[in-house]
């Protein structure tokens, strides 16, 4: 049975890889997350300076899902590269995608070529749509802006370079803007910009009011877009958006994505989470007689 999957030039030995964001920002924990069973695994969104991010409380747990408002808080790309530079044996056997977010098309840009040339990831993923960061929001909003970036950012690299996007209503625009510009994925979806109120202290709970939602809440949204962009593009789709148990690994490469990405699930629930991903996903293709993982794809069209 193979459950190997490409994504460009990055190949993995399964479809199941590790989202940006949900385990900090130490590379120690993309190590472990590796090691704990996931094949790839993308960094927090680095900014070319170090950012703080917003003030506590910047989580929210919900029923359906988890309300986050970290902010883009990061050591910034250089402090980032020094720490990983103390793991270099350990990262160069890991598929590592660094992800990147910014306020202007020259700090992608700049971020991206710091990060190639020290030679520690193996693709980008470039965060347009942080939904409660407003500067690195527009770009998801604006297929000029995205075209851009998507461009600065080609021009400065050979890695395969990912663009993450969230739910906007122009989504198809960006898609097709990133994609013409040299995007050799699409990630999506990135968390869902909304909000909780404290009835007793009679105000909004998060302290920047708006925050990003996802885990399970997200799920049959973030299906619904990988449905549509498989129809519509020929570009590899790496889904991501409340995938909590196997049979939502499924839905999703059956929706047409090429690989999922996991985030919430390993916040709750820990990295044991991936190997039971993997197991399940194997357990099914073998009832189910599929030989290939690659031919799960798309299936549902
Ligand atoms: C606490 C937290 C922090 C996150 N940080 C980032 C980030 O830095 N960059 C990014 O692109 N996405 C970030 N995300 C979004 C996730 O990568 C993912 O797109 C989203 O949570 C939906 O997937 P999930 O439902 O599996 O969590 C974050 C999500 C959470 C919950």
């Amino acid at each position: 049975m193979s459950l190997e999957v490409s994504l460009a030039s990055l190949k993995l030995k399964h479809p199941i890889m590790l989202a940006s964001g949900v385990l900090g920002t130490t590379p120690n924990m993309l190590i472990r997350a590796y090691r704990a069973g996931a094949s790839a695994v993308v960094t927090k969104s680095l900014t070319v300076s170090p950012r703080e991010g917003n003030p506590n409380p910047v989580i929210v747990e919900l029923r359906f899902g988890l309300l986050n408002a970290v902010g883009l808080a990061n050591p910034g790309v250089k402090n980032y590269i020094a720490e990983c530079l103390e793991y270099e044996e350990a990262m160069a056997k890991i598929p590592v995608i660094f992800s990147i977010a910014g306020a202007k098309v020259e700090d992608y840009a700049e971020a991206a070529s710091l990060i190639s040339e020290k030679g520690l990831a193996k693709a980008l993923e470039l965060n347009l749509s942080c939904p409660h960061v407003h500067e690195t929001r527009q770009f998801s909003e604006d297929p000029k802006l995205a075209a851009r970036v998507v461009k600065a950012v080609s021009a400065v690299t050979s890695l395969p370079v990912f663009v993450k996007l969230g739910l906007t209503t122009n989504l198809m625009e960006v898609v097709e803007a990133a994609v013409k510009h040299g995007a050799s994925a699409i990630t999506a979806i990135n968390t869902i910009r909304a909000m909780a109120i404290d009835i007793y202290a009679k105000r909004p709970i998060l302290s920047s009011v708006y925050g990003g939602l996802s885990g399970p809440a997200i799920k049959p949204i973030a299906l619904r877009v990988v449905y549509e962009l498989y129809q519509e593009f020929n570009v590899p789709l790496i889904g991501v958006g409340g995938i909590t148990k196997w049979e939502d690994v499924v839905e999703f490469l059956m929706a047409g994505a090429t690989a999922v990405q996991v985030g919430t699930a390993v916040y709750r629930r820990g990295l044991k989470v991936f190997r039971e991903l993997v197991n399940g996903l194997k357990r099914y293709m073998k009832e189910e007689g599929f030989r290939d993982v690659k031919d799960l794809i798309g299936m549902a069209h």
